[in-house]
């Protein structure tokens, strides 16, 4: 549930009408809810009421903004944090060291350095070799990296080839079964303590049973690892679940997946984490956008040209994806329209041949479910600014991340003298 609706024949995020905040902000423009954010925070949470004690580590990729951080570090979250960047914004939301998880396949030497300076709860450790490093640099400044070994289940989570990190020829994790071998290796390098295991296989799962397998898998290597002799005492779930992008769309609920992670570790005696970013922040945010002409060539479905493109929200045109499409202020009619944005290559295309509320030049119009993996992953593409980032609450809002124009991106060039 989300609260961006229509009143009164105008869409609303919570209290504030849609067009208010593209009379003051402009377009195209994030919009957030925080009330939104926190009932997603408090569905997850509570989905987990059967496992001990679960700590929570909000995915910051999927929605940095440091305000949105801030919101959910209120509601207790901690941050999953995959680069030096996303190590200093979780720091500056005041997220607690010991709250912060760092995963990536890629930890340069300065960001394992930087985390353990922080000192971080825990790095996932993604490579043998990664492990060497950090033990190294940890021994190095007499420090201690908590870790966890993130391990490659090999099995197919169902999703977009290029979200799905958790079969054997993907780049994440050390394969399971070599895992017992690396983590007795790893645990007996000084500064380091490694103490559990971490997964992740892909995001926007949209069904359970991948997830089930995976889980049951790394539950089979703990005890190996016990039976060996090795400490395991925590083991991180990784995030993933997939959230409705279409209308009407079914998804496994936050609280069939808590009750299929408490059957399936219920015998673990382990501190569970858990890393969702799309299932939190997802449907917290929209896109608003302005149409700037309706283009009618031919007798096929017109154009409507938006003002938002590829490089602000980027998931069309990269993995196809589908985001509902509406009117701020629908007039009544639907209409048969291809949605594009003007960035010169087809790839910059929101949808095609699709039925939508009637839109008309100077209308305004919004893309749902682009709270997660929106404004992250925009770009300056055509030497079109960064986007601009509103956050509401209540009948007030505030903006929260300015819109970065192009002329202050071109400000960070130089032309050197000998040209
Ligand atoms: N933990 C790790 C190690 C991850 O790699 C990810 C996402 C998450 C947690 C959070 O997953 P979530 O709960 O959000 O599914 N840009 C793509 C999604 C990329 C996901 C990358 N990893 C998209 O727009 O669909």
């Amino acid at each position: 549930m989300d609260h961006f609706e229509l009143r009164g024949g105008v869409l609303h995020a919570e209290d504030v009408p849609l067009t208010k905040i593209a009379e003051e902000v402009g377009t195209p423009v994030y919009v957030y809810s925080r009330a939104t954010l926190i009932r997603h925070a408090r569905v997850f949470r509570d989905a987990l009421s059967g496992v001990n004690k679960p700590h929570i580590a909000f995915a910051v990729k999927s929605n940095p903004n440091l305000a949105v951080l801030k919101v959910l570090q209120q509601e207790g979250y901690g941050a999953d944090v995959v680069s030096g960047g996303e190590l200093v914004r979780a720091l500056a939301a005041d997220m607690a060291p010991q709250d912060i998880v760092f995963s990536g396949v890629g930890k340069t030497h300065d960001e394992l350095l930087q985390g353990l300076r922080a000192n971080i709860g825990q790095f996932n450790i993604e490579s043998e070799e990664e492990g060497y490093e950090l033990a190294s640099i940890a021994a190095r400044y007499g420090m201690t990296a908590r870790c966890a070994l993130r391990v490659n289940p090999d099995v197919d989570a169902r999703t977009h080839e290029k979200i799905s990190t958790g079969k054997a020829e993907n780049k994440f994790g050390v394969p399971i079964d070599r895992a017992a071998e690396i983590y007795a290796n790893l645990a007996d390098q000084d500064g380091m303590d490694m103490r559990g295991i971490a997964v992740h296989i892909g995001s926007q799962l949209s069904t359970l049973e991948p997830l089930e397998t995976a889980f049951v898998k790394v539950g089979k290597l703990v005890q190996e690892l016990r039976d060996a002799g090795q400490k395991v005492t925590h083991v991180d779930l990784g995030g993933g679940l997939g959230v409705p992008y279409k209308a009407g769309e079914i998804m496994p609920s936050p609280a069939e997946y808590g009750a299929m992670v408490a059957r399936v570790t219920k015998d673990w005696d382990v501190a569970l984490s858990f890393e969702p970013g799309r299932v939190i922040a997802g449907n917290a945010g929209i896109l608003l956008t302005r149409v700037i002409r309706v283009k009618r060539s031919s007798n096929a479905s017109p154009f409507i040209v938006v003002d938002a493109a590829m490089n602000d929200l980027a998931r069309p045109a990269m993995y196809g994806a589908w985001h509902d499409i509406e009117a701020v202020a629908p007039k009544g009619g639907k209409m048969n329209a291809h949605v594009v944005g003007p960035i010169c290559e087809t790839g910059d295309t929101f949808a095609m041949n699709r039925d939508l509320d009637v839109l008309e030049s100077g209308d305004l119009a919004i893309f749902r479910t682009a709270g997660a993996y929106g404004a992250t992953m925009a770009s300056s593409y055509n030497s079109r600014g960064f986007v601009a980032e509103v956050l509401v609450d209540g009948d007030k809002f505030a903006v929260v991340a300015d819109r970065l124009p192009a002329a202050d991106i071109m400000a960070a060039e130089r032309v050197p003298d000998w040209l």
